[in-house]
């Protein structure tokens, strides 16, 4: 049975300019396009990519073009959302040409409603601050969307995670207000997946009845380190994306796929059967 429609999520690609490594140490660059390529091999072809947040390091013009120039090699649609790494200025206007983005918006959230499954795409971040937090203007705006579409699966995204991951340094800049997010996500129970980035890690659970992903970074990863007093550190774990594949009448089911991993099969069966022994 084939998916009615596929998402592909990738997250935080920390995109620097000139050549630099993010942190001193990660090629973000040749990482993105590793993931554009890998994304691109898929079959069947996902509908459509959501990025989502901390595109750039720092959230320059000149970051900006950089990814530009590797976000055009993509073969299929993709909506963007902000990150606390991101600057929402130099985004708008290096996005400004893009249809779903709104023009003179206050925030950089947006919604798709033409597709079979609602998109809200909402911006959690908090000027300069690494923490998320939904304002009430924001909070009313996602109301409004969502009471829009109430017979159609919904998709929300944000940045950053609404929940606690275990990862003290990551816990301490999640979302803020997380109750508030739930009882509007509870009132719209056509919500049934919320997408997020932020923790550089796959980690599933569950909000107002809602399924809640973070993505996998597609260059470094948050060491999964849940001691205490933690280190804020970072691993070079396989970089990874997500595959959320909707089914009319059924919903969702997500698949984790390491980047550039997707090469050579070996299998199960010969003409004798199952290759066992
Ligand atoms: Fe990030």
């Amino acid at each position: 049975m084939r998916p009615d429609f596929v998402i592909a999520q990738i997250s935080d690609f920390h995109i620097k300019a000139q050549g630099k490594l993010s942190y001193k140490k990660v090629d973000t660059l040749n990482a993105l396009k590793k993931c554009i390529h890998t994304l691109n091999q898929l079959t069947p072809r996902p509908n459509l990519v959501v990025m989502t947040g901390d595109l750039t390091d720092f959230g320059t013009t000149e970051e900006y073009a950089v990814l530009k120039d590797v976000i055009s090699e993509l073969h299929m649609p993709w909506v963007a959302i902000p990150g606390n790494h991101d600057n929402p200025e130099t985004f708008r206007e290096a996005f400004s040409d893009e249809s779903w983005l709104p023009p003179k918006s206050e925030f950089l959230s947006w919604s798709l409603s033409e597709l079979p499954i609602h998109i809200v795409g909402l911006d959690s971040t908090v000027p300069f601050k690494p923490w998320g937090e939904i304002c009430p203007k924001r909070m009313a705006w996602l109301d409004e969307t969502l009471a829009q579409q109430p017979n159609k699966d919904t998709v929300v995204l944000l940045h950053h995670h609404p929940f606690q991951s275990g990862i003290a340094h990551m816990d301490k800049q999640n979302l803020r207000g997380i109750e508030r997010l739930s009882k509007i996500i509870e009132k719209h129970k056509q919500t049934k997946l919320i997408l997020c980035g932020h923790l550089h890690r796959f980690v599933t659970t569950q909000l107002a009845g809602a399924t809640v992903c973070s993505a996998p970074g597609t260059s470094h990863q948050v060491a999964p380190d849940f001691r205490k007093n933690a280190p804020a550190h970072f691993n070079l774990e396989p970089a990874g994306m997500l595959l959320h594949h909707w089914y009319k009448n059924i919903g969702f089911t997500t698949h984790y796929l390491n980047i550039g991993h997707q090469g050579r099969t070996y299998p199960f069966y010969d003409e004798n059967g199952l290759l066992i022994d």
